[in-house]
């Protein structure tokens, strides 16, 4: 069953995106950061939250936002205080991931597509990939995003993320341009929803 995200779903959606995606950058600052992130999507107006939940469990979650300029700097700034609190310890022992939370902040201009829509996060559980969920979440999403109005989506994709890349690939969506964000390859793909 999806509905709408809740904010008594932000842990268990946090603790979902934490074990479910390895070597990102935002899964790498920790499952506290994500539950300020997740907390500030789900009380966001510009952003759609949704999950998948089988008997009571969250199986899978997707983000969007219909406002893609600077989404995540909006929230950024919205939850600073709980975020800085996260963060500073981090970057007293890391103080090069200083470089990538300013990529973070400032992406949405380098990977720019004229979207009006951007897919943000989408996770499935590990134990129940391949069964359709992700297809369902992503559909449920896209025509939310009719509904407001949108013409155009993006989502950001590591290139290395094969099952990732073959997902979009399967629901329609196209590599636009490729860009370079915490050192690695991230693949810009678009789909329109006309
Ligand atoms: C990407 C993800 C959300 C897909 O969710 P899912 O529920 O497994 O997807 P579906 O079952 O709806 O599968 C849809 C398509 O994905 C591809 N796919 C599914 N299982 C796959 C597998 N084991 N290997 C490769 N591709 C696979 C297929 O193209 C499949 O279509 P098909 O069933 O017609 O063959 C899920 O793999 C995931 O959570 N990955 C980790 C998080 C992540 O990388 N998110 C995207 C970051 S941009």
């Amino acid at each position: 069953m999806i509905r709408e995200t809740s904010i008594s779903d932000v842990d268990a959606v946090a603790e979902l995106h934490h074990k479910s995606i390895d070597n990102s950058f935002l899964t790498l600052l920790g499952v506290d950061f994500l539950k300020v992130l997740h907390e500030g999507f789900v009380e966001s107006d510009l952003a759609q939250t949704f999950v998948y939940c089988e008997d009571g469990i969250v199986r899978g979650l997707i983000c969007g936002t219909n406002h893609p300029k600077g989404f995540l700097k909006k929230i950024f700034f919205l939850k600073l205080a709980r975020f800085t609190k996260i963060i500073i310890p981090k970057l007293l022992t890391n103080p090069k991931i200083l470089f990538s939370c300013f990529e973070t902040l400032f992406y949405s201009k380098k990977t720019q597509i004229r979207e009006d829509a951007e897919l943000l996060v989408i996770v499935v559980d590990k134990d129940v990939r391949g069964e359709g969920i992700g297809s369902k979440l992503l559909t449920h999403l896209l025509d939310e995003f009719s509904r407001k109005n949108a013409r155009k989506v993006k989502v950001i994709v590591d290139e290395s993320n094969t099952y990732a890349n073959q997902f979009y690939g399967k629901m329609g969506f196209n590599i636009e341009k490729s860009v370079k964000l915490y050192g690695k390859k991230i693949d810009v793909y678009s789909r329109s929803l006309t």
